[in-house]
C-alpha cells in the first residue's frame, strides 16, 4: 500500500528525535526522515515496527525533500547551536518559501530571535519540547514560537502528538513570535533546576540532619508526591531514593557522584533575568549550586579545613514538606514574573494561564500545583504569584516551616541556597519599607546620583553635597 507522501520531515534521529518522529508516525502523520549518518536513518525505519509503513527513510537532504509534498515542514532535532545555523544552510538550496523549518532543540532563544529576522528563504518556527525521551515519544509539552499562521499549520500536528493535561487539554500552544517559544522554554529549564535543587537540598536535611538512609527516605517522597507536592519530579526523586545498586546491593543514590551536570539553559535563564532585571533566586541559587557541586577537589579541601559541617538538626518531616510547598511557590512566582518582564521588553504576547496550562503534563516540572497556578493566573495574569488569594493562603500556612529549615540549616551547616534564596526574596517582597533608602543615601554621597524623598519635598541631595 503507498504512503501519502508526507507533509511532515525530520532531521536528526538521535534519542530525541527519534522518540518524536515515531510518536508523529503513532498519530498518523507519515513522515520522512533523514540522519547524517545513513545507517541510523536505516536501523530506525528497520525497527519502527508497525509504524515503518508511514516512516520514508532517506539518504539526502535532496531526498528528504523530494520526498515529501509541499508545503512541506521539516523539524529539526539536532544538538542546539552551530549544528542549526548550518542545518538551515545545508537545507536552504532545496526549499520552497512556502516550506517550514522548525527547530525542535534547546536553542537560546537569542539565537531563535536572530534566525527568525535573518531572511531566511523558508519559514522558520522554534519550538521548545519538554519531557525527555518518554514525552518525545508519548506526549511532550510544546512550547512554540513562531508566526500565527506557521503554528496554525502545525497545530493539529503538535496538539496530536503532545501530552494531554487531566481534563483532556493538548499540553501543546502558541508562546509568541520568533523565539518566544524557545524563551519560555529556557524558564522552564530554569524551574526545573530550581525544583531539582530544592528537592536535593530536603534530600540532604534527611540525609545528613536527620540520619535517613534512602531507603527510608523514598517512601517520604513517595508520600509527598500523593499531597500538595504531587510531581513528575518528586516522583522521581522517590524512584531514584528507592534504586537498589545492582553492583553493591546497597542504595544506589549512595554511590552517585555528587556533581551534577547542566548543558546550559538553567544558565541562560538567569542570565537573562539579570538582563530583564527582574530577581529568580531561586533559580539563580540552584545554577550556583550545580556549579559549586563541580568543584569537588575544594569542596575536599574545604572540609578538611573547617571540620564537616553537616550536623543533625532538629526538624520534622512535615516542616521539610511544608518548607518544599513555599520554596515551588516562591519560585514559581519568580519565573511567571521573568516572563511577565520578557513579554514587556520583547513585546510578546505571553498568555500566563495559557503557559502554566501547557506545564501540566508532558513536561519535567509537570505537576498538580500547575492546575492551581493557572486559575489563579486567569484571575490575573500579571498579578505575582505571592499575592494570589490562593497561594497567599499556602503561603502563610507553609513559611513558618520554611523559616524553621532554613533557619536550621544555617545553624548546623546545611547549604540550602534554594529554600534560602526563596525565603530571602519573599521577606523583601513583603516588606513595604525597605533599606534601599540606605544605598540611595551612599549613591548620593559618593556620586550626587540624587534620591527621593517620602514627603515629596524638593531636596534631590543629601546635606553632604557641597553649595
Ligand atoms: C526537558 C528537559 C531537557 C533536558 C535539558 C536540561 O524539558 O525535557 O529540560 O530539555 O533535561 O537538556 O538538561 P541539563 O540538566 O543538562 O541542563
Amino acid at each position: 500500500m503507498a504512503v501519502t507522501k508526507p507533509q511532515v520531515g525530520l532531521v536528526g534521529l538521535g534519542t530525541m528525535g527519534a522518540a518524536l518522529a515515531l510518536n508523529i508516525a503513532e498519530k498518523g502523520f507519515p513522515i520522512a526522515v533523514w540522519n547524517r549518518t545513513a545507517s541510523v536513518t536505516q536501523d530506525f525505519h528497520a525497527g519502527a515496527g508497525t509504524l515503518a509503513p508511514r516512516v520514508v527513510a532517506t539518504e539526502t537532504l535532496a531526498d528528504l525533500v523530494a520526498a515529501m509534498s509541499p508545503p512541506r515542514s521539516i523539524i529539526l532535532m539536532v544538538p542546539a547551536g552551530k549544528a542549526v545555523d548550518d542545518m538551515l544552510a545545508q537545507l536552504a538550496p532545496h526549499l520552497q518559501p512556502d516550506d517550514l523549518v522548525i527547530d525542535a532543540g534547546n536553542a537560546n532563544f537569542h539565537d531563535t530571535n536572530r534566525r527568525a529576522a535573518s531572511g531566511l528563504p523558508f519559514r522558520f518556527m522554534g519550538i521548545g519540547v519538554s519531557g525527555g525521551e518518554e514525552g518525545a515519544r508519548h506526549g511532550p509539552a510544546i512550547m512554540a514560537g513562531g508566526q500565527r499562521e506557521d503554528w496554525s499549520r502545525m497545530a493539529g500536528v503538535f496538539r496530536a502528538i503532545a501530552a494531554k493535561a487531566d481534563d483532556g487539554t493538548p499540553c501543546a500552544d502558541h508562546m509568541g513570535e520568533a523565539g518566544a517559544g524557545h524563551f519560555v522554554k529556557a524558564v522552564h529549564n530554569g524551574i526545573e533546576y530550581a525544583d531539582m535543587q530544592m528537592i536535593s537540598e530536603v534530600y540532604g536535611v534527611m540525609r545528613d540532619g536527620l540520619g535517613m538512609s534512602a531507603s527510608q527516605i523514598a517512601p517520604v517522597f513517595a508520600r509527598w508526591n500523593e499531597g500538595v507536592l504531587r510531581s513528575y519530579l518528586v516522583e522521581i526523586s522517590a524512584a531514584v531514593a528507592g534504586a537498589v545498586d545492582p553492583v553493591t546491593g546497597g542504595p544506589l543514590l549512595d554511590v552517585i557522584v555528587d556533581a551534577a551536570g547542566q548543558k546550559g539553559t538553567g544558565r541562560w535563564t538567569a542570565i537573562e533575568a539579570q538582563n530583564l532585571g527582574t530577581p529568580i533566586p531561586v533559580i539563580e541559587a540552584a545554577v550556583m549550586a550545580r556549579n559549586v557541586s563541580s568543584r569537588r577537589g575544594e569542596r575536599a579541601a574545604g572540609e578538611a579545613l573547617y571540620g564537616p559541617a553537616p550536623q543533625r538538626v532538629d526538624l520534622e518531616l512535615d516542616d521539610l514538606e511544608q518548607a518544599l510547598i513555599a520554596g515551588k511557590i516562591l519560585c514559581y512566582a519568580q519565573g511567571f514574573a521573568m516572563m511577565t518582564a520578557a513579554a514587556g521588553e520583547f513585546g510578546w504576547a505571553l498568555d500566563m494561564p495559557a503557559i502554566a496550562r501547557v506545564w501540566r503534563a508532558g513536561c519535567i516540572i509537570r505537576s498538580a500545583m500547575l492546575n492551581d497556578m493557572a486559575e489563579a493566573l486567569s484571575q490575573d495574569p500579571t498579578r505575582n504569584l505571592m499575592l494570589a488569594p490562593f497561594f497567599a493562603d499556602l503561603l502563610r500556612e507553609t513559611t513558618p516551616a520554611l523559616r524553621r529549615v532554613v533557619a536550621a540549616g544555617a545553624l548546623h551547616g546545611l547549604g540550602l541556597p534554594a529554600l534560602s534564596g526563596g525565603l530571602a526574596w519573599f521577606d523583601l517582597m513583603r516588606t513595604a519599607r525597605g533599606t534601599a533608602n540606605m544605598i540611595q543615601g551612599q549613591r548620593d554621597f559618593f556620586g550626587l546620583h540624587g534620591f527621593q524623598r517620602l514627603d515629596g519635598l524638593d531636596h534631590p541631595h543629601g546635606p553632604w553635597a557641597a553649595g
